[in-house]
């Protein structure tokens, strides 16, 4: 995929962005963060309020939303608990729901000359008819070869993915200013993590493990770029449907007596190490493929990502069987917190919020 230093952003309605809430719509819930910062230092964060509002199970159905009131009225509710007086959202879209190519065109054109020639380019490799897309391009830089050429990114998403978040938005009184792309939004999170580790991470391999409900997906780091992506059918949701079977629960109360560990005592044992032991395997099989589909053979750090980051002492059960060095994803480590927030959730929620955070940073962008 795409490297940061491009900075790819789908900014498909303006490139200006004022103060915003980080909107990220997954299956499972709709996570809403707010930051601010102190003006002087651009990447002194402070996190003003954040909330984690549970879906509908039949809300959204792979990265599309299904329906839409249930989604509106979720972020209507996350904006009353978060108790926000901003309007202006970022949002993201799933990576499968973006096409993105790379182009090489002559330099020193003029915005409406180049606009054109994206839109002659874009005709010949995006699948649709160009008014049914969402196209932007941005330009990352003098071509490799010919400093007489530059080199453009052109990204495409199906207007009806991006209409229908906006929708949403509309729905629940919020304007979208930003669609992101969600492997960015969580690589631009992830900046401030890799920080937190001795000389900044440089050269370090890192795989970036984001387990949620459905879909377990590895994106492995150097130096700030991504170097491989994939996603498989994993996540908590094959937890909840353990637990349903094993104490005959329906969805909704297998989730509700995890949460509040209202589970029989032989749960540990019989659900959950299972349940450990079977991701680890997962993790560990995806840095094998890592090795097999790349030039590389090593990886410095696991960090994990999304709900299952939560389970108490996963990091140590990955660790053991990938042999690797494994944390867990925290971006608010080195954050000033709004007396708003309560350290003890942050910490357990904050692997599930890096979309949401990433998102939020967009709030910073140079004008
Ligand atoms: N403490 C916990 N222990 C076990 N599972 C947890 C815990 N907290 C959250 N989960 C699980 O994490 C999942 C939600 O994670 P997350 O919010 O990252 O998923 P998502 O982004 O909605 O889905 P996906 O990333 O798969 O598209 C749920 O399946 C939930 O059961
Ligand atoms: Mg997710």
């Amino acid at each position: 995929m795409f490297n940061k230093e491009i900075n790819i952003n789908l900014d498909f309605l303006q490139t200006k962005s004022p103060q915003l809430i980080g909107v990220d719509i997954s299956p499972s819930s709709v996570k809403m963060v707010e930051l601010s910062t102190n003006g002087k230092e651009k990447d002194s964060y402070r996190i003003e309020r954040y909330t984690i509002e549970t879906l509908p199970r039949d809300a959204m159905l792979d990265g599309n939303i299904v329906n839409l009131e249930a989604v509106g009225e979720t972020l209507e509710r996350g904006c009353k608990h978060m108790g926000t007086r901003l309007k202006n959202v970022a949002m993201a879209l799933p990576a499968a729901a973006v096409i993105t190519k790379k182009i090489i065109v002559p330099a020193n054109q003029r915005e409406d000359d180049l606009a054109f020639q994206v839109e002659t380019e874009a005709n010949q490799y995006i699948p649709f008819a160009l008014d049914e897309v969402n196209l932007d391009f941005q330009v990352i830089g003098p071509a490799p070869n010919n400093p007489e050429e530059v080199e453009i990114l052109i990204a495409a998403s199906h207007k009806e993915k991006v209409e229908d978040r906006i929708a949403a938005a509309l729905t629940a009184g919020l304007k979208t200013v930003v669609m992101d792309v969600e492997p960015y939004a969580a690589q631009t999170a992830f900046e401030l993590v890799e920080r937190q580790l001795p000389n900044g991470g440089e050269d370090q391999i890192i795989a970036v493990v984001d387990i949620g409900s459905t879909v377990m997906s590895i994106s492995v780091l150097l130096n700030g770029q991504s170097i491989y992506m994939r996603d498989q059918p994993f996540g908590g949701n094959q937890l909840s449907q353990d637990i349903q079977r094993c104490f005959n629960l329906s969805p909704e109360e297998a989730e509700t007596a995890r949460r509040n560990s209202e589970l029989p005592d032989n749960y540990k044992k019989d659900v959950l190490d299972p349940f450990c032991e079977s991701l680890a395997m997962e993790v560990a099989r995806a840095v094998q493929f890592f090795f097999s589909s790349t030039q590389y053979s090593e990886v410095n750090y696991i960090f994990l990502a999304g709900g299952c980051a939560a389970i108490p002492g996963l990091d140590e059960i990955v660790a053991a069987r990938a042999q690797v060095n494994t944390l867990i994803v925290n971006p608010f480590t080195d954050m000033a917190l709004s007396n708003r927030v309560r350290p003890n959730l942050l910490g357990a929620d904050a692997p599930s919020l890096l979309i949401a955070c990433g998102l939020a940073m967009r709030s910073f962008d140079p004008l």
